[in-house]
């Protein structure tokens, strides 16, 4: 067993109520992703815009191959767009060059994926640590904030364990602290339920829920559960290149149900 010594997981007590309160976070405008293949030119985004305010937990759904991967691939610097702008974080991401790219993701991104990537020879607690000593902090430091982000998330128990020793939803815990142990300020999840059953997906989504709260972050979940959706200060969906208001058509305007 690792000794540990308590470091205070940073809490931001000041849950958001009112979005239009707040600054903006992610500004996106007349975005345009196209990829050249062998069969051909596709172009996923069409003038695409997205505002979005600190302290918002905003769902977006769309079909698959709609794009919703990668435009958080876009928002989070892991891929730049062809054309538009891309403000997030206080940072034009579309500008970065790869060193910058890396940087600005440790300081103010943590990404969960459908599948958690955790690297599978490392234990629960040395996984969450990874970004912290990517950063460069002391292997004691690290492991001290890890463990108290295991505390977080209900695992202090499973601290040794290493990935395959842990349930999906266990899995999937891990990886919202390893997300969260740098305290970014925004939060960029794919699917992350998607693996799951749908108890445990509610669970971890309870627990996304409550993490954006009191730490106030900005999130950004990208989901085909309709019923998480809904849970969510906003859902938009990608259609036709745009970010649409749930319910609302990009053709026709109509409004339709849930969420
Ligand atoms: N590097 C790439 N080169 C060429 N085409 C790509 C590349 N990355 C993604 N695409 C294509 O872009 C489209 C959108 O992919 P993306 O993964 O963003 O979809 P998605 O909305 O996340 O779908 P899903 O719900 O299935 O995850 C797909 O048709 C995909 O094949
Ligand atoms: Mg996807």
């Amino acid at each position: 067993m690792i000794q540990t010594t308590s470091a205070a997981v940073p809490q931001d007590s000041r849950p958001v109520r009112d979005p239009e309160l707040r600054a903006p976070i992610i500004q996106v405008h007349n975005l345009e992703k196209t990829y050249h293949t062998v069969h051909g030119t596709l172009t996923l985004f069409h003038g695409l815009d997205l505002d979005v305010r600190s302290g918002e937990l905003v769902a977006i759904m769309g079909q698959s191959g709609a794009g919703k991967s990668t435009l958080l691939h876009i928002l989070g610097a892991l891929d730049a767009p062809t054309q538009g702008t891309v403000h997030c974080a206080s940072t034009n991401v579309a500008t970065l060059s790869q060193r910058e790219a890396a940087a600005f993701r440790n300081r103010e991104i943590g990404y969960v994926w459908q599948f958690h990537y955790l690297l599978p020879e490392f234990s629960a607690l040395e996984n969450v640590a990874m970004p912290l000593l990517a950063r460069g902090q002391t292997r004691r430091d690290a492991l001290a904030t890890a463990s108290n982000w295991l505390r977080e998330v209900d695992l202090e128990d499973r601290s040794e364990h290493r990935p395959g020793e842990l349930s999906g939803g266990e899995q999937q815990r891990v990886a919202l602290a390893r997300a969260l142990v740098a305290s970014p300020r925004l939060l960029l999840a794919d699917e992350p339920t998607g693996d799951l059953d749908e108890t445990t997906a509610g669970r971890v989504f309870d627990l996304l829920e409550r993490l954006h709260l009191s730490h106030g972050l900005t999130s950004i979940v990208v989901t085909h559960n309709p019923d998480l959706a809904a849970r969510c200060t906003r859902t938009l969906r990608l259609e036709r290149g745009r970010l649409v208001p749930w319910g609302q058509s990009s053709q026709s305007g109509i409004t339709t149900g849930t969420p």
